[in-house]
């Protein structure tokens, strides 16, 4: 069987669930529900990242220890998750004791192999990225990203001898075009690798840092975050047992922003490469959120909670926006106005409206029970059934490059269709002339149909609005896509009557707020 295997970045505990990790958390799931309906088997991981100065200094601040902080912080990102139906099939913990393991063994198997040394270093480092920034990085001495002032640290350190994997991860890219997805990423590796690798320093004294993993050749150091951060996607796999890890490790697609696109593609296939391991299969990176206020910040209050959302519109509005509203790959602007605009216009007013007319139609004619079909060759109905033959082979083409916005964008041109197919056919005129009821029967049910293929092929993106679409049509649930035209409903079938899928929403407010 064909498997696949997606991961998120593991978030830092020092801040709570928002708009930027549930976006990369909803994209796992939807493709990971897009997938299993495709019959491939499935596995996707999440979790938390807790170790290193970060978190301590969060943990210090709250006046707590570290493991009671992170405890705390990553039980809301799983109960998050949960709450948002989030199919995640494993979460891992970064002070979980496997993982530790791994890390351990990963460690010394590179330091036996000897790339690992002992030395001395001094540069500047973001507390934020937590990482070591070159001069040419920097803009004024401060972090493009965290417009924060790089600290300088002098100290002896473990380094890990990432330079002498340069060569070999430049061939792979070449090699393998799509080894850094989209293009602009991959670019912007190529360019950082114009430049000859430092090597990567991988320890903190405990003296200064106690919250890490102990390096298993010296317990007087801790290893570097993202060394212990990176390992997780291999160690969750094993923490499954060897044939896990061996039937999805090649599989592997990570799922990142571009705010962390060196530590995965410079620092982790390096890693790799030296712990004898096989590389992931591909790096996909999106774009960043930003806010239409300016950045995301809680003092200015403009922090979208998944929560909140879920709560206000439903999840599937929520889902809905993000995923039609962002290009992969491309920044993007979060704005109420537009969130509302775009679910009254497609979701309420679209798919919605064309729901409760069908449904209303088939109740006020023929009592719920669905007609037969016709032969179906009159001029509209082959184009209403082309138009959704093309929807389901837009669907799977766009997924294949993660081009959500345009899976969706082809859902929504056969709705057009749909639509335009009432008002072409007019059955609520029709009806009026007895002679022409057979006619309507059969209207209604290519419409019944179409709503039906909707559903389905909306239920990655949209699962409360796929479950709910197949009990209105009173069909049962199911994991499948059956995108074929026609024969879903039984002699005599009788469907439900409307409700409202999506209400219109009329505030405007800042949900932030
Ligand atoms: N702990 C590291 C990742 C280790 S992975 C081995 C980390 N954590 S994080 O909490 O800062 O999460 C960063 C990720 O959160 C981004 O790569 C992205 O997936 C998501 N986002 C956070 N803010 C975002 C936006 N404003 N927009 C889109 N996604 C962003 O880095």
């Amino acid at each position: 069987m064909d498997r696949i295997y997606f991961t998120t970045p593991i978030y830092y505990v020092n801040a709570q669930p928002h708009l930027g990790h549930t976006y990369t958390t909803i994209i796992a799931d939807t493709l990971k529900r897009y997938h299993r309906m495709r019959g491939r088997d499935v596995f996707f991981l999440t979790g938390t990242d807790e170790h290193g100065d970060k978190i301590a200094q969060a943990a210090a601040a709250d006046d707590v220890d570290p493991k009671a902080y992170a405890d705390r912080i990553s039980g809301l990102f799983r109960s998050t998750w949960d709450t948002c139906g989030i199919t995640y099939d494993y979460f891992i913990r970064t002070t979980d004791d496997y993982h530790k393991a791994t890390v351990s063994r990963i460690l010394q198997h590179i330091y036996d192999a000897g790339d690992i040394y002992f030395g001395e270093y001094g540069g500047f480092y973001c507390y934020g990225c937590e990482r070591f920034f070159t001069e040419k990085e920097l803009q004024g001495g401060k972090c493009p990203d965290h417009q924060t002032r790089a600290a300088y640290i002098n100290e002896k350190n473990y380094f890990f001898r990432m330079s002498k994997y340069q060569d070999r991860l430049l061939e792979i890219l070449n090699e393998n075009p799509e080894f850094v997805t989209p293009q602009r990423y991959r670019t912007e590796v190529l360019a950082l690798l114009r430049e000859p690798l430092e090597d990567l320093c991988i320890s903190r004294p405990r003296s200064r840092l106690q919250w890490g993993i102990p390096l298993p050749f010296d317990q007087d150091y801790v290893t570097y975050v993202w060394f212990d951060a990176l390992i997780n996607y291999v160690s969750a796999l094993e923490h499954h047992g060897e044939d896990t890890f061996n039937a999805y490790w090649p599989r592997c697609n990570h799922i990142i922003a571009k705010d962390i696109v060196k530590p995965h593609a410079i620092f982790w296939p390096t890693m790799l490469m030296a712990a004898g391991l096989p590389l992931f299969h591909r790096l996909n990176v999106h774009g960043y959120w930003i806010m239409d206020k300016g950045k995301m910040s809680k003092s200015l209050g403009n922090v979208i909670r998944p929560l909140d959302m879920k709560e206000r519109y439903g999840m599937d509005a929520f889902r809905y926006y993000l995923l039609r509203e962002m290009v992969f790959g491309q920044d993007a602007t979060f704005s109420m106005e537009a969130f509302v605009n775009r679910i009254n216009a497609d979701l309420a007013n679209n798919f919605g409206n064309l729901v409760s007319r069908v449904l209303a139609m088939q109740k006020r004619y023929f009592g719920g029970v669905v007609q037969p079909m016709g032969n179906g060759d009159r001029p509209e109905d082959r184009e209403l059934k082309q138009a959704f033959q093309e929807a389901a082979n837009g669907v799977d083409r766009y997924m294949e490059d993660m081009h959500f916005h345009r899976a969706l964008e082809a859902i929504f041109a056969a709705l057009d269709r749909a639509n335009q197919y009432i008002v072409q056919t007019a059955p609520f005129t029709l009806v009026k002339d007895p002679d022409q009821k057979p006619r309507v029967g059969e209207i209604l049910h290519q419409l019944l149909e179409s709503v039906r293929i909707t559903g389905e092929l909306l239920s990655p993106f949209l699962p409360e609005t796929g479950a709910a679409v197949r009990e209105l049509l009173g069909l049962p649930a199911t994991d499948g896509l059956r995108a074929e035209w026609g024969g879903s409903f039984p002699e005599g079938h009788e469907v439900r009557p409307p409700r409202i899928l999506f209400p219109r929403i009329e505030e405007t407010e800042d949900a932030g707020e």
